[in-house]
């Protein structure tokens, strides 16, 4: 996605170790005018797809999800992260860990909102090693529903993230595809001709 990729250049910045700082349009302050488009990206990549339901991870995953979910018509649900390990009857519940942070987190959603039968777009704001999306995914099917597509604004192609979730079987589709961090510059992946 062209115009997400010129944001990137001009306001994003690398800020150590491979992260890439997003603060001004994505992860802090939000860009409205360009997550609409996002949105509406994702929604057109995933129209063919009978998709019933939009998941998410709050909460930077909640702004570029919000008009996939209204353009597909379909609800967005965004997993909470649990701070109690506690089980409960009433939520699907998976563990993610975090490289980034070096901590587990639980996260949870609702057993009410997902059904069998649901075919559910996974949405997150950044794919690095994956961990995020498989356990969303973990969820999804916990629910006995099927995991229609991944979509990612922001995949560090040089981690493992993206390849995790082919190998698991699941489509990916990343708005923006970074090649490097290296250098504090960024540089996208070519886009494959068709
Ligand atoms: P993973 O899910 O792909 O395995 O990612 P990882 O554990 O490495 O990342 C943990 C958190 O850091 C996630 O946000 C993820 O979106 C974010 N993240 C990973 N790489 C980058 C990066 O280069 N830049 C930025 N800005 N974020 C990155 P989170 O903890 O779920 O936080 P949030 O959704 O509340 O913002
Ligand atoms: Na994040
Ligand atoms: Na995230």
């Amino acid at each position: 996605m062209e115009q997400l990729k010129r944001v990137i250049l001009e306001n994003g910045s690398v800020v150590s170790d491979g992260v890439l700082k997003v603060d001004s349009f994505l992860n802090h302050q939000i860009d409205t005018n360009l997550m609409i488009k996002v949105g509406k990206e994702f929604a057109s990549r995933f129209k063919q797809s009978n998709i019933t339901k939009v998941l998410t991870l709050e909460s930077s995953g909640i702004a570029p999800s919000f008009m996939a979910a209204q353009d597909l018509g379909v609800p967005l649900i965004f997993a909470r992260k649990r701070k109690s390990l506690t089980m409960n009857n009433d939520v699907y519940t998976s563990t993610v860990y975090s490289y980034t942070k070096e901590t587990s987190n639980e996260i949870a959603v609702s057993k009410s909102f997902l059904s069998l039968g649901d075919n559910v777009l996974i949405i997150d704001d950044f794919l690095a090693n994956g961990q995020a999306a498989l356990g969303l995914a973990n969820i999804v099917e916990q629910a006995g529903a099927n995991v229609s597509g991944i979509g990612i604004v922001i995949e560090k192609s040089f981690q493992e993230g993206r390849s995790k979730l082919e190998q698991a079987g699941y489509r990916v589709e990343s708005l923006a595809r970074i090649q490097s961090l290296d250098n504090g510059k960024v540089s996208f992946l070519e886009e494959k001709a068709l």
